[in-house]
């Protein structure tokens, strides 16, 4: 790390505004980096804490696709959301911006003029994949197919999710379109690449100044470097119609490729921020650049924005990364799709006013050096162990007491013991070693070595028990009680940055200001005669019954997901007259039989109400004939008659297909719908 830096831009990667931030989010980047943040402004450096919505890419169109709304719709409805969750979480951004701003539009467009100007992209003509009934082109993760390193059969036209792997679209093995499931064709189309093969030696000597990073990040970004052919070229425009449009000529319908705009997005945000001030935070030479990213994002960070930025010449370049793994969800990978997620909005109305419990829980388990997992059982054992038996503890009896013997009124230290001096001494080395560990970015080191002042405290007290000795030596116990206010001081600063709504309740019942870090290094920071204010419990334990709602909802995604498959894409619009064309009846079925030498077809005989007629249906495998005569069933009657193994059916049964191919009737789920009623 630099010494001699002036000041420090702590940027958190832009979430997608696709979706609800959830617990991985939190532990992985958002958290870290705010612990990061809040122990620096403690500290009195000059720092800026940066953010906002990653609102571009292929994971937006495809959300408003499947909602059936526009981009634009998504986007600001989950920037709201996101931007409210964090607040009420305590990371506290300086900005939390959008790429979607005009500030954004013009800085990235600028951004990629400059180097447009300056010849650094190669202009090539290539074969992409693309949608013949969507009439579009499949960039990114309009794309997925099997992963030709790992073998993971949804992989996307950019990344295996499994693996890591940054992969394009030509190199999936069956590729698939996200739009419609086609198999898409190849068309040439005109792009924009940045040659990182070309500027390697650059970025493996900026690589070689930083073997000083986390060695999950230094290691990955290696093998990008020295497998295969190394880097290679790629493309930073896209035919797509959502994002920055590429300002250039002969770019007609192409917009920025999402990872070149998004990571300018930090720029940008400065710039809102700091009108007049941004430049010296990006281009002063002593300012430092941080990262905090998840690890699916350190090729994007480590990699090619330097290179962009390099190319350009006025930038700082990240002077670290600490990308953290991924957390996991009672032993299993966190899903959107699959509702395998603890969403923030859900835990705060269920644990109202219990953020600081999470991101206590979230920081000692963070997913520092290795994937980690997240159980209700273990936030529940660390909030009554650690949280309420240790930390809330120690401060509730020292306030007890406080208030009990002297009234609230911090009593004189008097004579201080060989024991006192011990601890003293003790506490005032705990600010150094948590700051040691916090600028490594091992946050729960540091979160562990902020208990230990509180189990220092809880055995200080234990050892004194100032409780008994009340009663026959009243000066002794005047000592001990100034001792352990100055600890319950010192942790309402020292936990400031890792659970800031609990050291502000401390601040507040001690009736002391908010103190900044320094502070922490002394022993005296209450004052003889201070009166403090009334206490309350800083954490509550937490019963079964207060857990189990959570695991039934987990319980309950899991039944309603059986495969870790993504849904068929959404399908185009269809106008209601063409809806109403179809007459779909409630029917019963009369008899069934096998089709012979087929292993799916059931010959069917169905009253529709109207009349009695033959329908050929696929349900074979999924219903023995005997079990399904007199079960109600929808069935669309006018669909043209065509002849199934010489069979000639009059009418589709309607199913519901799950992701596994397992088929299931649709059927009226009240009593009393008669054979012919309308299915509208
Ligand atoms: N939106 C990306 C994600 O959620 C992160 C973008 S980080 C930035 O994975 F650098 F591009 F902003
Ligand atoms: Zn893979």
């Amino acid at each position: 790390m630099p010494t001699n830096y002036k000041r420090t831009l702590v940027t958190a990667a832009l979430p997608y505004a696709n979706g609800p931030v959830h617990i991985g989010h939190l532990a992985g980047c958002y958290l870290p980096s705010d612990i990061y943040v809040r122990f620096k402004r403690s500290k009195g450096e000059d720092v800026k804490f940066i953010c906002g919505s990653d609102e571009h890419g292929v994971p937006i169109t495809i959300k408003a696709k499947k909602e059936g709304v526009t981009p634009q719709a998504v986007v600001d409805k989950y920037h709201k959301m996101m931007g409210d969750a964090f607040r009420e979480f305590g990371i506290s951004f300086d900005i939390y911006s959008r790429t979607s701003s005009p500030v954004h539009h013009k800085t990235a467009s600028d951004f990629f003029k400059t180097l447009y100007d300056k010849g650094v992209f190669t202009e090539q003509v290539t074969e992409q994949y693309y949608d013949e009934s969507a009439k579009q082109f499949l960039a990114d993760r309009y794309i997925t197919g099997t992963c030709p390193k790992c073998g993971n059969p949804n992989a996307y036209g950019d990344q295996c999710e499994k693996c890591g792997s940054s992969l394009s679209p030509t190199e999936l093995i069956e590729p698939k379109s996200a739009l419609s499931g086609n198999k898409p064709v190849l068309k040439q189309t005109k792009n924009w690449f940045l040659p990182l093969d070309k500027l390697q030696p650059d970025i493996r000597a900026y690589l070689d100044k930083h073997k000083d990073w986390k060695s999950n990040v230094y290691g990955q970004c290696n093998s990008w470097l020295e497998s295969g052919d190394g880097l290679q070229p790629r493309a930073m425009t896209r035919d797509l119609d959502w994002g920055v449009p590429v300002p250039v000529e002969g770019a007609e319908g192409k917009v920025l490729y999402v990872w070149f705009d998004a990571p300018i997005g930090y720029i940008s945000a400065t710039k809102e921020l700091l009108p007049d001030d941004w430049e010296k935070y990006w281009k002063d030479k002593e300012s430092r650049l941080i990262h905090f990213i998840g690890k699916d994002n350190i090729v994007f960070h480590c990699i090619i924005f330097p290179a962009m930025l390099m190319q350009h010449g006025e930038f700082v370049l990240a002077d670290n990364v600490p990308a953290n793994e991924f957390l996991n969800l009672e032993g299993d990978k966190i899903s959107t799709s699959r509702n395998w997620a603890v969403w923030l909005h859900e835990y705060l109305l269920d644990f109202k006013g219990k953020q600081d419990v999470l991101r206590y829980v979230l920081c000692a388990n963070a997913p520092e050096t290795k994937d980690n997992d997240f159980t209700w059982k273990d936030f529940q054992t660390k909030n009554n162990s650690e949280l309420v038996a240790i930390l809330g503890n120690f401060v509730n009896r020292t306030l007890v007491l406080t208030h009990k013997f002297y009234n609230g009124s911090v009593p004189a230290a008097d004579k201080y013991t060989k024991e006192d001096l011990l601890v003293l001494e003790e506490l005032a080395s705990y600010p150094d070693k948590i700051e040691a560990a916090i600028e490594q970015f091992k946050f729960r080191e540091a979160l562990a070595e902020m208990m230990n002042l509180a189990r220092l405290g809880n055995k200080y007290l234990a050892d004194t028990e100032p409780w008994k000795l009340i009663k026959t030596d009243e000066e002794r116990v005047r000592t001990i009680m100034n001792v352990a206010l100055q600890i319950t001081c010192n942790l309402a600063i020292v936990s400031e940055p890792f659970l800031p709504f609990t050291s502000r309740k401390l601040f507040d019942m001690l009736n002391m200001p908010v103190l900044k870090w320094h502070a922490s290094k002394q022993t005296s920071n209450m004052a003889a005669g201070h009166t403090i204010n009334k206490d309350e419990l800083l954490f509550a334990k937490l019963e079964d019954a207060d857990i189990q709602p959570q695991l039934d909802r987990l319980e309950a995604s899991k039944k309603n997901n059986v495969t870790e498959n993504p849904v068929e894409a959404a399908k185009g619009e269809t106008s209601f007259d063409d809806f109403s064309k179809m007459d779909i009846r409630v029917g019963t079925i009369l008899e069934a039989e096998r089709v012979p030498k087929t292993d799916k077809l059931m010959k069917l005989k169905i009253d529709t109400g109207i009349d009695v007629r033959t329908v050929v249906s696929g349900i074979a495998a999924w219903y023995k004939p005997e079990e399904i005569i007199g079960q109600q069933v929808s069935i669309l009657v006018n669909l043209a008659p065509r002849k199934i193994k010489g069979i000639e059916s009059q009418g589709m049964i309607l199913m519901a297909e799950n992701n596994k191919g397992e088929l299931s009737f649709v059927s009226p789920v009240k009593t009393g719908m008669n054979n012919g009623s309308l299915i509208k």
